[in-house]
């Protein structure tokens, strides 16, 4: 599978599995049965209480650690740097891990968050090796231009909501500018994706599901990665393929016509947008 890669240590496939929300057992076992059927790199986080869950399957795998790519995330109210540093710990206990391959923070922080200082802690947990790359979620661009134009944080990735229905041009045009990769979170925007008729029609064409389409839609972008959530092995299977689809410009065409401003993930704490 294509990989991401760039000067500031991000390895990364281009295509991931999502963890959230899936716990305990079964998130082991869903991690187990992606890594067989060939994906290598995961998603988790801090706050999806499932790294420990992520960490067993990890340990059981018969992949090699360094064929595989895991991001984790500080959740937004460890972000004082001694906190960042403990979550940071945390996660690389409970993954098993002696390393993580990128650590991104969760979310931005609230009222008076001193980002400088946040930022700092992570770029010395990049310098300490103990991870590979580093980067943001969830950061939009006035804060993103910040941390890499003005504080020139090494800043690998950023990962934020992007599917058909919910459009990223200046954040992709900025990670595309700079060499960060973007990764697009809730890729199937939880499975709305497949009710346009525009995408069952695309699909239709191409014999492939809508669900594929929407994927290989974000998978041929370049600096784009992507990373469904998936708990069966069919549906794993299904969004590996995708990235046998081959749409073209009449299709994107199309997907450029739907509407661009579909949010899924507005949480009370999220930034301003704009
Ligand atoms: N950084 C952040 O703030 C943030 C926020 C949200 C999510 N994320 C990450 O992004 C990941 C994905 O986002 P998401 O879970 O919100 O949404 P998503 O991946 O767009 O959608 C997941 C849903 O789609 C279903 N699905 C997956 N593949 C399918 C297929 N081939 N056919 C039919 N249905 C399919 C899943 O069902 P089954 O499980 O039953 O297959 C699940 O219900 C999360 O797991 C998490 O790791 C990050």
């Amino acid at each position: 599978m294509q990989t991401l890669d760039n000067s500031l240590g991000l390895s990364m496939p281009k295509l991931g599995l999502g963890t959230w929300p899936m716990l305990d057992q079964a998130c082991s076992d869903a991690v187990c049965t992606a890594l067989d059927l060939g994906y290598r790199h995961i998603d988790t986080a801090a706050a999806y209480n499932n790294e420990a869950a992520v960490g067993q399957a990890l340990s059981r795998t018969s992949v090699p650690r360094e064929a595989i790519h895991v991001t984790s995330k500080v959740w937004w109210d460890k972000l004082a740097p001694a906190d960042l540093r403990a979550s940071f710990e945390a996660s690389l206990k409970a993954l098993r891990l002696d390393y993580i391959d990128l650590f991104l923070i969760h979310w931005p922080g609230r009222g008076d968050w001193n980002m400088e200082r946040s930022l700092d802690a992570l770029a010395a947990l990049r310098d300490s090796g103990k991870a590979k790359a580093i980067g943001v979620a969830n950061f939009p661009l006035p804060m993103l231009r910040r941390a890499v134009e003005e504080l020139h944080v090494p800043l690998a990735a950023l990962q934020v909501e992007y599917h058909v229905s919910l459009g990223q041009q200046p954040l992709l045009d900025f990670c595309q500018q700079h060499g960060l990769a973007l990764t697009a979170y809730s890729p199937l925007a939880r499975n709305r994706v497949t009710q346009f008729p525009e995408i069952q029609r695309i699909a239709e064409k191409h014999g492939v599901l809508p669900s594929q389409v929407a994927l290989k839609w974000l998978l041929d972008q370049p600096n784009v990665a992507a990373i469904p959530k998936a708990a069966s092995l069919a549906n794993q299977q299904s969004n590996l393929d995708s990235l046998k689809v081959q749409l073209d410009d009449e299709d994107r065409a199309l997907i450029a016509g739907l509407p661009k401003d579909q949010r899924l993930v507005n949480p009370e704490f999220a930034p301003r947008w704009d």
